[in-house]
């Protein structure tokens, strides 16, 4: 089972940040996750919340702050906040990304130009070997950008972000063209993991950080979770055997 760091190792470090992404890797997380939204004046910004207030200098929605504003806030390692390309950059090929596009609405013309844009950064990114399209997964729980992303950018695998478990979830995700179903850990159950596992999709599951919920994860066969501590999970994995 895949132990992909969440945020970064954000148990131990501030979200989201180079301090964060470095620890994942120096830990030996197997991958990282991390979360992006798109702002109208072109630039992909890291951030999970809506409001820049709780992992940055600054105060009020990302989206609606101009993109001047946005370049002057610093995060809790006293850095930038982070453009997309400059965390993919950092990371440079030395695991495979998770990529979570947040978004919260957008009619499917909007979405289709989001997913344009993402495509041009990430091949560019591609050209330059600061990534490879192997190691890139796009996920979100906006299907909707997830059917945009299928048409734009074919390349990366996709990863469908769920809260919850409808019974024809492994059947929708076949046709959406998912590579994995990223349930929450709160839905899970072996029937998920046996439906999508018959239809070649893997089951990818957040947030994993307690030791029982590790286990119960690796008793069901899933290939993936996602964890604030990559570290002690590694860990505990490893002792398991
Ligand atoms: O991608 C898994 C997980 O990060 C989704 O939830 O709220 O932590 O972004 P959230
Ligand atoms: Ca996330």
């Amino acid at each position: 089972m895949l132990v992909y760091a969440h945020r970064g190792a954000s148990g131990e470090f501030p979200e989201n940040t180079l301090s964060a992404y470095e620890q994942a890797i120096i830990q030996g997380a197997d991958g990282i996750e991390l979360d992006a939204q798109y702002h109208k004046e072109g630039h992909w910004w890291i951030l999970h919340d809506l409001y820049v207030d709780k992992t940055t200098n600054g105060q009020g929605r990302l989206l609606t702050l101009p993109q001047k504003n946005i370049e002057t806030l610093y995060t809790e390692d006293d850095l930038p906040i982070l453009r997309l390309e400059e965390a993919l950059s950092f990371i440079d090929n030395r695991c495979p990304i998770n990529i979570e596009i947040k978004v919260s609405s957008g009619d499917e013309k909007r979405l289709h130009v989001m997913a344009q844009n993402l495509n041009e950064l990430l091949n560019d990114l591609v050209i330059q070997k600061t990534i490879r399209w192997q190691e890139i997964s796009i996920s979100s729980f906006n299907h909707l950008f997830l059917v945009a992303v299928a048409d734009q950018i074919p390349e990366a695998s996709i990863g469908m972000l769920i809260g919850h478990c409808p019974a024809d979830l492994a059947q929708t995700a076949q046709t959406l063209g998912a590579k994995t179903i990223n349930p929450c850990i709160d839905c899970l159950n072996k029937q998920l993991v046996d439906d999508a596992h018959q239809r070649g999709i893997a089951v990818w599951v957040y947030t994993v950080d307690r030791f029982e919920d590790i286990d119960f994860c690796c008793d069901i066969g899933v290939d993936a979770i996602f964890t604030n501590f990559p570290d002690r999970t590694k860990k505990h994995l490893i002792s398991k055997g």
